[in-house]
């Protein structure tokens, strides 16, 4: 009892320094850095101050003491006015009355699955809830409840929700982490961060210490993320019987999720829409005056495509679908409306026609149409700019008196968004441009018109051909559906698709995982640095495994640009690059533009890379904005390059407030290039963060800009996207190993040459349309490829050459392998293993 008092009196004194406001500096709260477990900074100070006592009494004291001071504070709330206020628009939603179900459920089961339409209050309330009952048994300091979102924006907008219902600010109870960004202060209890910061979280504490409630949001969207999470997940429960992991989905399908848990709990919240109707393009077109041509014989023609898609194995079912639809809307005719069916990069060109049916229908809503907000869902940022650009040129839609025009996507700042939700004055007709993040994500109250482009950007991964790519493809009926669902919020509602219902017919019913449809190279890595075992075996265990073929390609690409060893095992370059938080290539550019003080022009290519492209290429003026690109290249035969050119060109301009007449004389965009800049201070903040740069670097600006050197580290991260290059008298020909001939995108500045001087291009990006095109690429020699290309294996010199995919059989000298290979070994012993 004389421990007790002891600690008593401690205690006393601590919470009397504490309350006196002037806390010591340990005490100071570090927003940013979540990843100390769940002992606060007081708990921690306190461990300092004092080594005798049990930690374990002092800490349960704390934190009941805390306990109750958070119950009063949450009482408090709830009776004011504005509380009182605020709970009574929460009691409105639909989630509301299964909340003591949710509870009672999860509190007997360790998995529990939840599902009910957009808006009901899934996110903004389950976590609520739980929080709420933890604090309300007196258990508040004790529970840490962590709840995972997709997206960044959505981790934000919901936790300043979250807090605003509660009554306090961000950083306190509640709190976000995102990449590089966060709110969260000594006393949050719950955090939203996207998937991928519990994923790192993972990586410092594998069983999750601490953390009581694991919620995993949106998991119908089958990101790449979340199946991989679960699956960590679901072997880590036996180890933590305490711990609670609730799943939420916003349609059905959630048998899925249940049984892969072994049958778990699914409750439904039942929930309330208004009636939306459908209007396809055949009666889009009818109404806004748009000639309608004979094309009702497809209708069969679609139908039957269906019917047989459905006979299809799963892996075909994407190219099955788009070329049913392509087909049907070939048939039909629906060019002539500005579908540009056969060139399916540019669906949505700017220039297409499609983009006026928009304005078009805009005008006839702001004119004619009831009063309410219109939602156009779009394929991606640069159509939802080049769209945005096009409407504000335009008498009505450009007036802010009149419109309210907005844009909604992933990469927007914080600010920004908040407009989104807000109400426009009376009389001004709110029009939001978004992406498929508006589909489930975000809620905006007030829209009454959906308009539907039908497809969304995804990444789309050939394993047979080993061809990643981002292209707009067509969404799936489930989609279509749930971005038709978003006009019935506050009243019916109406939206419009603009492809025919025969199309829709055709769509798949839901879309492919992620896990099953992208390269998954980044994944292995994490797999391999969270020491889960074989690649192979472990996403064997995913809830839709990914087919053997796609493992195999990433285990083979990581071994050979050397993350991996022959044994599948993480090398020192592997074990940096699961460190950085982009595609291995691009982190292997930038960890050897920091190796060899060639970042700042490294900075660009990469962020660059992935970003978009920064060059304009409008369709009328093809010429002379290819022309403007060129100027860039010089002599350099270099996409990456010119790149490179035209970022230091308006960089300088910026200076001299000439930035927007730099990006209009040269057709560069400058959106795109603010994005760059911005991507660009980003990654020198990881590559602090990994300490591969000094931390006090303010920007790399003096750094050397050699170009034989950047080429080399271009080829580098490029490799294994290498073509061949052969002049010939009239043309060049292109070769790479796995598609034989291929051809240059229109786009690329090597594209119009008469001869490339130079034996190889490397590249980041192929395209399968008719035949292959690299849309992107660079010049390098045959000494760079030796030497930078891939990894030497284990096999040596045969071994090596198997892996630069046979080509150096072409020029290769057995001395001069010998002398090379010694050169290689010595090198990268030096450079890597330093
Ligand atoms: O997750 P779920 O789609 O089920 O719904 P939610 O995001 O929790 O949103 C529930 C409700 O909260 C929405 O219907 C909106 O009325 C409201 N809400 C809001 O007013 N402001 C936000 N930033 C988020 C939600
Ligand atoms: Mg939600």
């Amino acid at each position: 009892s004389r421990l007790q008092m002891e600690v008593d009196a401690r205690l006393r004194a601590y919470l009397a320094r504490k309350s006196g406001g002037k806390g010591s500096s340990l005490l100071v709260n570090k927003s940013v850095n979540v990843d100390d477990g769940n002992v606060s900074a007081d708990e921690a100070f306190y461990e300092r101050q004092d080594p005798i006592t049990p930690n374990s009494v002092v800490l349960e004291k704390i934190r009941h003491r805390k306990s109750l001071q958070l119950r009063n504070k949450q009482m408090d709330w709830q009776e004011s006015p504005d509380g009182q206020k605020m709970l009574e628009f929460r009691k409105s939603l639909p989630a509301y009355k299964e909340r003591d179900a949710l509870l009672k459920t999860i509190s007997e089961n360790q998995v529990v699955v939840v599902s009910g339409e957009t808006g009901c209050g899934k996110t903004t309330q389950l976590p609520q809830y739980i929080l709420e009952s933890e604090i309300e048994a007196a258990r508040g300091a004790v529970c840490s409840i962590i709840c995972t979102q997709p997206r960044r924006i959505s981790a934000m907008a919901v936790s300043e929700r979250v807090a605003a219902e509660r009554g306090e600010s961000l950083g306190e109870s509640v709190g976000y982490k995102v990449r590089l960004e966060g709110m969260k202060g000594r006393d949050t209890r719950l955090l939203f961060c996207t998937t991928g910061i519990l994923l790192r979280r993972l990586l410092v504490d594998r069983n999750l210490t601490g953390i009581t409630h694991v919620i995993v949001d949106e998991i119908h969207e089958r990101g790449m993320n979340e199946d991989f999470l679960l699956i960590v997940l679901k072997e880590l429960l036996p180890r933590r019987p305490e711990l609670r992991l609730i799943l939420m989905s916003a349609t059905l399908n959630a048998e899925l999720f249940s049984n892969y848990f072994g049958g778990t709990p699914v409750i439904h919240i039942p929930g309330f829409t208004y009636p939306v109707r459908a209007h396809f393009l055949e009666n889009i077109l009818e109404m806004t005056g748009y000639r309608l041509t004979a094309y009702n014989q497809i209708d069969d023609y679609g139908q039957e495509k269906s019917w047989k898609m459905q006979k299809q194995a799963i892996r075909k079912r994407k190219s099955q679908i788009a070329s049913a639809v392509e087909d049907a809307l070939e048939s039909a005719n629906f060019r002539e409306y500005g579908w540009r069916t056969q060139d399916s990069l540019s669906c949505w060109n700017p220039d297409s026609i499609g983009f006026n049916l928009i304005e078009h229908l805009l005008c006839h809503i702001v004119q004619r149409e009831r009063p309410g907000a219109v939602l156009v869902f779009m394929t991606g940022w640069d159509d939802i700019n080049s769209l945005k650009d096009q409407l504000q040129a335009h008498p009505l839609l450009g007036d802010p008196s009149r419109v309210l025009l907005l844009a909604c996507h992933g990469s927007m700042a914080s600010s920004e968004q908040r407009l989104i939700f807000d109400k426009p004055p009376d009389g001004v007709r709110k029009i939001v441009l978004a992406t498929n993040m508006a589909e489930t994500s975000i809620t905006i109250n007030d829209v009454v018109f959906v308009i539907d482009c039908g497809k969304a950007k995804e990444t789309s991964y050939d394993a047979l051909n080993n061809t990643p790519c981002l292209l707009p493809t067509w969404i799936s009926k489930a989609a279509a559906r749930q971005r038709r669902g978003r006009a019935g919020r506050v009243q019916s509602g109406e939206s419009y698709h603009l492809y025919p219902k025969c199309v829709y017919e055709a769509f798949a019913d839901y879309q492919l995982p992620e896990l099953l449809r992208t390269p998954l190279q980044s994944l292995c890595l994490q797999i391999k640095r969270l020491q889960l075992g074989s690649i192979a075996d472990f996403l064997a265990r995913a809830l839709q495994p990914p087919e053997p073929l796609s493992v195999e390609n990433a285990v083979e690409y990581l071994k050979v640009i050397g993350a991996l060893d022959e044994d599948e095992n993480l090398t020192v370059l592997g074990n940096q690059l699961s460190m950085l938080p982009v595609e291995p290539k691009l982190g292997k550019m930038l960890i050897l533009g920091a190796i060899f003080n060639c970042l700042d022009p490294v900075l660009t290519v990469v962020a660059g890379l992935s970003v978009r492209d920064p060059f304009v290429m409008p369709f009328d003026k093809k010429d002379l904005a290819e022309s403007a690109k060129s100027q860039f290249s010089g002599h350099d035969y270099s996409d990456h390059l010119a790149l490179v050119r035209a970022y230091d060109g308006w960089k300088n301009a910026e200076r001299q407030q000439a930035g927007y007449e730099y990006c209009w004389n040269n057709f560069l965009s400058s959106q795109t290039l603010k994005a760059i800049d911005s991507l660009r201070k980003q990654f020198i903040f990881l590559l602090k963060d990994i300490g591969l740069v000094q931390q006090n670097l303010e920007s790399p600006n003096s750094w050397s800009h050699d170009e034989h050197l950047l080429r080399a580290i271009i080829c580098a991260g490029l490799f294994p996207g290498v073509s061949s290059v052969v002049n010939k008298e009239k043309s060049i020909a292109l070769k790479t190993v796995e598609d034989g001939q291929v051809l240059l995108h229109s786009n690329s500045v090597n594209a119009g040459v008469q001869k490339i001087p130079f034996p190889w291009l490397v590249f980041n990006e192929k395209v399968k349309v008719n035949s292959v095109f690299l849309r992107d690429s660079t010049g390098i020699s045959d000494s760079v490829l030796l030497l930078f290309g891939g990894k030497i294996s284990q096999g040596g010199l045969d071994g090596h050459l198997k892996m630069l995919g046979g080509y150096l059989e072409f020029f290769m000298t057995p001395s001069l392998a010998e002398i090379y290979l010694r050169l290689k070994i010595e090198l990268e012993d030096l450079i890597l293993n330093k």
